[in-house]
């Protein structure tokens, strides 16, 4: 299983040196993938664990002050890059032309997209359905992640149930069927046990990603 971990905007520069240290003496059969800040992806450890990014320019390298471009990403050994986060759609504006042309941009340089999608309140269909149309205007989507993260669940310790995560999943999955589709909101050490499916091919961590004895209780309790 694919377990991501969105560390989002925390830890100071001595805090994540102690935290990336303790991450590395976790032994797990799951594929670890650390999205730090980016100022940090330099002073990550070596270890099995895989590097991600939390985002990603829609520009290619060149006079773009403050972007960080996909062949730059590539040249930190990142494998992995989170787009369209619903806090950056929320706090950043960030639309769907930007999230195609991010989308792109990782591809172009083999790293893989995990899209970010969910419903803010009430019926996933329609807003699932039309987030991921994006999907049609990119070659070879096939190799995105898709993250379904409902915005209500991020952050807020609730959850849908694992029958609802399987029918939001089995939705995308008739769409997209060759795309792998992870979960995220709100999943903790101790609700993993209750939101377990063959469905569901990897999770999305943000507030469990930032403590390193919590993140071994749940690979713990998902094994
Ligand atoms: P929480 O796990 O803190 O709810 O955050 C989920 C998330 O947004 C991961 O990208």
């Amino acid at each position: 299983m694919l377990i991501i971990l969105n560390n989002k905007c925390n830890f100071t520069l001595n805090q994540f040196k102690q935290y990336s240290q303790e991450l590395t003496t976790i032994k797990t059969q799951h594929e670890l993938v650390l999205c730090p800040t980016n100022i940090y992806l330099s002073i990550t450890p070596k270890s099995e664990i895989v590097l991600g990014a939390q985002d990603i320019s829609m520009y290619h390298e060149g006079s773009k002050t403050g972007e960080v471009a996909a062949k730059q990403l590539k040249s930190m050994n990142v494998e992995y890059v989170i787009v369209g986060h619903s806090e950056r759609r929320l706090y950043l504006n960030e639309n769907d032309k930007q999230i195609t042309e991010k989308l792109r941009r990782s591809l172009e340089q083999d790293i893989i997209p995990i899209l970010c999608v969910g419903e803010t309140i009430g019926d996933y269909q329609q807003v699932v359905s039309k987030q991921l149309e994006i999907l049609k205007n990119i070659e070879h989507f096939e190799n995105v992640i898709i993250a379904y993260e409902p915005v209500w669940a991020i952050g807020s310790g609730k959850t849908p149930t694992i029958k609802q995560i399987n029918e939001v999943i089995s939705f995308i999955k008739k769409i997209y069927p060759q795309n792998k589709v992870i979960y995220g909101g709100s999943i903790n050490e101790f609700n993993i046990s209750n939101l377990k499916s063959n469905l569901i091919d990897g999770y999305l961590l943000g507030g469990l990603s930032l403590n390193s004895e919590r993140l071994k209780a749940f690979l713990e309790n998902l094994e």
